[in-house]
């Protein structure tokens, strides 16, 4: 098995070494782009930001989501309307991220779908900022325009739309509270 699982990484040339994980630049790179250039998002790197998201865990490995790629041009008006949010149609691609098991629940009483989805889709805003690309989380939208507008099935549930393309502005400083304010040691 373990030999299995070697071969595995070595054909796909998955590999732990370091030196070669750029993830920290990507993390500090990303931020919420809300002015996107015409340009389109070349395959190879929709591929990319994709296939970050079909390699995300998931609890129990149910991968239980759908993305649907959003190009067309009057889906897009269709979806920012949708959301009340007129930039996320500038974006030539949004991406959509659809829970298919929204009624699970994990022991802990956390819903399963919602960290399943934010991890997926974490992965792909991740992607997408080292390949140059930005996207922007929109959680505030109406799940049932956005249901009617891609044939969404109603027991379903829409999580985030994701706009994609190339940033047109530059990113404003971030801010964040201090480690201090959001670490603790031992205990609470
Ligand atoms: C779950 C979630 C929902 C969000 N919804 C929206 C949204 O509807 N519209 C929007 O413009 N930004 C939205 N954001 C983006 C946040 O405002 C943004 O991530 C935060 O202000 C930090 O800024 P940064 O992403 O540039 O680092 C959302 C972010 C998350 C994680």
């Amino acid at each position: 098995m373990t030999v299995l699982l070697f071969q595995l990484m070595v054909e796909q040339k998955i590999s732990y070494n370091h030196k070669n994980m750029e993830v920290f630049k990507a993390i500090q790179t990303r931020y919420s782009v809300r002015n996107y250039k015409k340009d389109p998002v070349p395959t190879e790197k929709l591929q990319k930001v994709l296939e970050a998201a079909r390699l995300a865990p998931s609890a129990h490995n149910a991968q239980d989501w759908k993305f649907v790629v959003v190009q067309d041009s009057a889906k897009r008006k269709a979806l920012a309307q949708a959301a009340g949010q007129d930039f996320i149609a500038t974006a030539p691609v949004i991406i959509v991220a659809v829970a298919l098991e929204p009624e699970q629940m994990m022991s802990s009483g956390n819903p399963t779908y919602a960290v399943n989805l934010a991890i997926a889709v974490d992965h792909m805003t991740l992607m997408a900022a080292a390949e140059g690309l930005g996207t922007c989380w929109i959680g505030a939208f109406s799940q049932e325009e956005v249901k009617e507008i891609l044939n969404i099935p109603r027991n379903f549930k829409v999580v985030v739309l994701l706009p994609l393309g190339f940033p047109a502005g530059v990113p404003g400083p971030k801010s964040r509270k201090t480690l201090k304010e959001i670490v603790s040691h031992d205990s609470f």
